[in-house]
């Protein structure tokens, strides 16, 4: 069952959000605990992020029991090239923040053993007692993560291709279609769904009919974001625009 949340706009929605999760990282660290927060790239989330800079900078939020763990990584990009998602979350977050370096994970885009990268990094969020909170955004495609359909839902952290369409949606940030990797790492729908609370934030008209596909449609591999159907604590955080029926 989702709910959802219909907002006035994402710059709303993003202040309404980081309060939640700046309660939950000020609850866990009163009692000695880490939180364990799942992350997200693309344009969605970067009004959340610029609310979470804030909140650290002007009311002091800290940010230094916080343990994080991206979605994905593009395959081929390490971190120093500037649409890597390791670059991106660094001028759009990390660099802003007080979180230790060392609390910090995103796939490695440049590993020459993604088997073996990926099942450390599954290992690594069971290692640090699984995710609190995991921000996700919805690709047109019905994308979560980089999971394409079809995408099963006991999928793990894993190598895929990327469908054409969200190489074209993704190529306005690399100025060039055939700039844009054709594979990513990317968390699976189980490692996902393993999340003990998913905010998943969709916004603009854009965003509509896979928004209602996500929630209409029978849980399947067709549309990957279904599978959220199934998770216990999961919010669609909308607005006008991306709630129309279409
Ligand atoms: C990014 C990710 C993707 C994006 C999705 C929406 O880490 O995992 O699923 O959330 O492609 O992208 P935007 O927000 O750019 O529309």
């Amino acid at each position: 069952m989702i709910a959802t949340r219909l907002h006035p706009d994402k710059h709303i929605a993003a202040q309404s959000i980081a309060r939640e999760i700046a309660t939950l990282i000020q609850l866990r660290s009163k009692s000695g605990k880490s939180t364990v927060l799942g992350l997200a790239t693309g344009s969605t989330p970067l009004p959340l992020y610029a609310e979470l800079i804030r909140l650290h900078r002007d009311e002091g939020l800290s940010f230094r029991t916080v343990v994080t763990f991206n979605l994905d990584e593009y395959v081929g990009l390490g971190p120093t090239h500037p649409q890597s998602y390791r670059h991106f979350m660094e001028e759009h977050l990390f660099r802003h923040l007080d979180v230790p370096v060392s609390q910090i994970h995103i796939p490695d885009g440049l590993t020459n053993d993604a088997p073996h990268h990926c099942a450390t990094y599954e290992a690594a969020i069971r290692h640090a007692g699984g995710i609190d909170l995991q921000i996700l955004g919805l690709g047109r495609t019905g994308h979560i993560g980089f999971n394409e359909p079809p995408a099963a839902a006991d999928t793990r952290t894993r190598q895929v291709h990327l469908d054409e369409m969200t190489r074209q949606d993704n190529s306005v940030f690399f100025g060039d279609l055939s700039l844009v990797p054709s594979a990513a790492l990317t968390m699976g729908v189980a490692t996902i769904m393993e999340a003990r609370r998913i905010e998943l934030l969709a916004f603009g008209e854009g965003k509509s009919a896979i928004v209602h596909r996500a929630m209409q449609e029978t849980p399947s591999a067709k549309c990957p974001a279904t599978w959220l159907q199934r998770h216990p604590h999961c919010t669609f955080h909308l607005d006008s625009g991306s709630s129309k029926q279409t």
